[in-house]
């Protein structure tokens, strides 16, 4: 009979095997997430693949370590993380318990709710009964007394947005979370979330969008909004999922997010077009001696209005590098332009 994946309740504490690198708060700079008190790693770690069920708890274990040795104290989860659903934040929460509950105050830990998540009327979209049952589901899952920040994961074109604010707001009196933030919205659902979190004095921490060289939109009206709120932005998906890197240029990999035809990048996503100007920045990267990851979130970073970029990573390598990119100089204005160039 094969080990259980998860430790069973009656299973006795593990004590730790491990210990956090002296070093940790030399290697990455941190950034203010926009008008609070939070400091932030300029790059976050987030948990929405290789850490569901089938992924190796060794490899799971490896990157989230490597992570906090190098200064990532943010670790961005989702109830719906897996597959399946939950998994990713009961694989966080094992890891947790042997690994890293001597450094709780050290971390800063955040789930959402907003997708699907379970059957029936009460388990997505934004409504008070979903989000405070969620979120209590999460930290049962991860073993925790209270998430760092609690986002609503998307807007609900139907529920009340007092209702989804006023339900951040409510775990924020209850202690569950200390902080709150909105993902997925758009500027105008921004500038009202944001009205109405301050009049319950709960300002909104941060937005969390999709932004990286091939995805621009938020250019278009909601980091300005965020610059007037004093919201931090925190942008997901920096590297395109992978296809900026030089991963693809040799054909698939077999080990790769697309090469594994999950639901979120598919072979046909890596197009000629794609990889032409995948060519392109990767000269532009070679010029600077960076690999085109570590530009795709130099680039990322000189907008002062993100307080950190959250990577996803199949290994502990890939974080290595990412970190590393951190040491180039910011990019010069011919730099951006050559950039921009190259994304027509
Ligand atoms: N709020 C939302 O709606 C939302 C949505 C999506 C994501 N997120 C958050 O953002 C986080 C990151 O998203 P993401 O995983 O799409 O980020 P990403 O950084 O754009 O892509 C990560 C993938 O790129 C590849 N990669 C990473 N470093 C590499 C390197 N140095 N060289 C070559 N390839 C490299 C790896 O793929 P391989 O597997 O191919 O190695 C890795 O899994 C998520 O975990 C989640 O926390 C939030």
């Amino acid at each position: 009979m094969s080990a259980p994946r998860f430790l069973s309740p009656a299973t006795p504490y593990l004590a730790t095997t491990y210990t956090a690198a002296p070093s940790r708060y030399d290697q990455i700079p941190f950034r203010r997430a926009g008008r609070s008190g939070l400091l932030l790693p300029c790059i976050s770690l987030g948990l929405w693949q290789n850490f569901g069920e089938a992924d190796p708890i060794a490899n799971s274990r490896s990157v989230l370590r490597r992570s906090f040795d190098l200064g990532i104290t943010h670790f961005d989860l989702a109830n719906n993380y897996g597959p399946p659903y939950g998994a990713a934040e009961k694989t966080f929460g094992e890891i947790f318990k042997t690994d890293f509950c001597a450094y709780r105050d050290e971390m800063v830990i955040s789930t959402k709710a907003g997708f699907d998540m379970w059957p029936g009327p009460y388990g997505e979209w934004g409504s008070r009964k979903y989000l405070i049952a969620s979120l209590d589901q999460s930290l049962s899952r991860m073993g925790l007394d209270y998430v760092d920040i609690f986002y609503s994961h998307r807007p609900d074109p139907e529920t009340p947005l007092e209702e989804t604010m006023g339900a951040l707001d409510h775990l924020v009196r209850q202690g569950k979370a200390l902080y709150v933030g909105i993902s997925n919205y758009s500027p105008e659902q921004t500038q009202e979330a944001s009205r109405i979190l301050r009049s319950m004095g709960t300002p909104c921490l941060l937005h969390q969008p999709r932004y990286n060289m091939f995805d621009r939109h938020i250019e278009e009206g909601l980091l300005d909004i965020l610059r007037a709120e004093g919201i931090g932005c925190i942008a997901f998906s920096p590297l395109a999922q992978g296809l900026l890197t030089e991963r693809y240029l040799e054909g698939i990999p077999s080990n790769s997010r697309a090469g594994k035809a999950g639901r979120f990048l598919k072979p046909e996503n890596v197009t000629e077009e794609v990889l032409g100007k995948v060519r392109k920045l990767a000269a532009i990267a070679r010029q600077r001696g960076q690999s085109l990851a570590q530009l795709a979130v130099t680039w990322i970073l000189s907008q002062p209005q993100v307080t950190s970029v959250i990577i996803g990573a199949s290994c502990p390598s890939q974080v290595e590098e990412l970190q590393a990119g951190l040491s180039f100089p910011p990019l010069a204005e011919n730099e951006l332009q050559a950039i921009d160039h190259c994304l027509k």
